[in-house]
C-alpha cells in the first residue's frame, strides 16, 4: 500500500514546492497539504487540502486518522525576521507545533516527521567559517532558539521514545514559484522580482555579507533523500548541517548584471543586518555527505541563470 504524507504549512515558500515534488513521488492523492489559508492554484487542484493551524494538536490528529497518514513534514514556523517583531508567537508557534507532530509520533499514530531546523541555529559564537557540525550553538534570535531547542527535542523524542524523526539545518532558499516570508535571507529572492521588475534594488544587508543559501531544487532533493534514507544512516538525530551556495549582496549582484548589465543595487541595512551577522558565512556539510550520501548542485551562476529562465514565465508582475 502506498504510504501517504502531511504537509504541515504547505502553502510556504519551502511547503508549495515540496508538496508538488511528494506528489510526483508518492501520487497525488497520498500528499495531503494542510495550511492556515489556501495556497497557489497549482497546489489546490493537484491533491487533497485541508484548512490546519499547526497549533491545533487535534485537529492535526484527526486529520491524520482521517487520511491514515504514515508520515507528516512540518513546514509551519515563523521565522527569524518577523519573529523579533512577535518573540513570543514565534516561541509558541515554533515549538507547540513541532510538539504535536512528535506527540503523535510518540503515541505511534505516525511513523516517521520531517523537522526544518535551520543555520539561525547558529549564533555569534559559532566558528563563521565553515561552520562544522557540531560547534559553540548560541543563538541569539528567537527563531534561532526556537530551532536550536527544537533540534533537543526531536534528539530526545529519538533516544527515548523511538521517535523516527530527520532534520536538515536550511540555509537561506532561493526560489521562483512562492516568495519566503519574514526571513533575513529573504533579499537573495527579492532581488531577482526587482531586477526583472525596477532594474534596481535597495538591499536591507551590507553589501559584504555572506551568508550560506541554496538553491530550492536542491532542497527539495536535500528533504526528499533523507526522509528516504535507512533509518540507520541517519546518525545525527537533531539536525544536518548542509551546503549549496555562499555570497555575499555584491555578489549575487555582480551575478545579476551577467544577464542585467545595468541593474543597479543600493544598500540600506536594518535590524535584520545583526541577525545576518550572527550567522555563518558556510557551512561545512561532510556528516551529511557521508551519513545519507547529500550532494548539492546549483552553484551562484547556474542558480541565477535558473531564476531568469523561470521567474518571467510566472505572470505575477
Ligand atoms: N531563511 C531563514 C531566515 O532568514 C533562515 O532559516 O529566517
Amino acid at each position: 500500500m502506498a504510504k501517504t504524507i502531511l504537509i504541515i504549512g504547505a502553502c510556504g515558500q519551502i511547503g508549495t514546492e515540496l508538496t508538488m515534488a511528494l506528489r510526483k513521488v508518492y501520487g497525488s492523492k497520498n500528499v495531503v497539504a494542510a495550511d492556515i489559508r489556501e495556497g497557489s492554484d497549482e497546489l489546490m487542484v493537484s491533491g487533497p487540502f485541508e484548512i490546519l493551524d499547526a497549533m491545533d494538536a487535534s485537529r492535526i490528529d484527526t486529520i491524520c486518522a482521517q487520511y491514515f497518514v504514515d508520515e507528516v513534514y512540518l513546514m509551519a514556523a515563523m521565522l527569524s525576521a518577523t519573529g523579533e517583531k512577535f518573540p513570543k508567537k514565534a516561541w509558541d508557534l515554533n515549538m507547540n507545533s513541532l510538539f504535536n507532530v512528535l506527540d503523535l509520533a510518540k503515541e505511534g499514530k505516525v511513523s516517521k516527521v520531517f523537522w526544518p531546523s535551520s543555520i539561525a541555529v547558529f549564533g555569534p559564537t559559532t566558528p563563521s567559517e565553515n561552520t562544522p557540525q557540531k560547534t559553540i550553538m548560541e543563538p541569539s534570535t528567537v527563531y534561532g532558539i526556537s530551532k536550536q531547542t527544537g533540534e533537543r527535542w526531536c534528539e530526545y523524542y529519538h533516544n527515548k521514545y523511538g521517535v523516527d524523526v530527520r532534520s536538515i539545518r536550511y540555509p537561506g532558499l532561493i526560489s521562483w514559484k512562492a516568495q519566503p516570508g519574514g526571513g533575513t535571507t529573504d533579499y537573495a529572492v527579492d532581488i531577482f522580482h526587482q531586477a526583472l521588475e525596477h532594474n534596481k534594488f535597495e538591499c536591507f544587508l551590507e553589501e559584504d555579507t555572506m551568508l550560506p543559501m541554496m538553491y530550492m531544487e536542491d532542497a527539495i532533493r536535500a528533504t526528499i533523500e533523507i526522509m528516504k534514507a535507512p533509518a540507520s544512516s541517519i546518525k545525527d538525530r537533531s539536525a544536518y548541517n548542509i551546503a549549496g551556495i555562499s555570497f555575499t549582496p555584491a555578489e549575487i549582484a555582480a551575478e545579476i548584471r551577467k544577464h542585467q548589465p545595468t541593474f543597479e543595487i543600493t544598500y540600506k541595512p536594518d535590524f535584520r543586518q545583526q541577525i545576518a551577522d550572527s550567522w555563518p558565512g558556510s557551512i561545512d556539510d561532510s556528516q551529511a555527505h557521508n551519513d545519507w550520501g547529500w550532494n548539492h548542485y546549483y552553484d551562484l551562476e547556474s542558480m541565477v541563470t535558473e531564476m531568469f529562465t523561470q521567474l518571467p514565465k510566472r505572470s505575477i508582475f
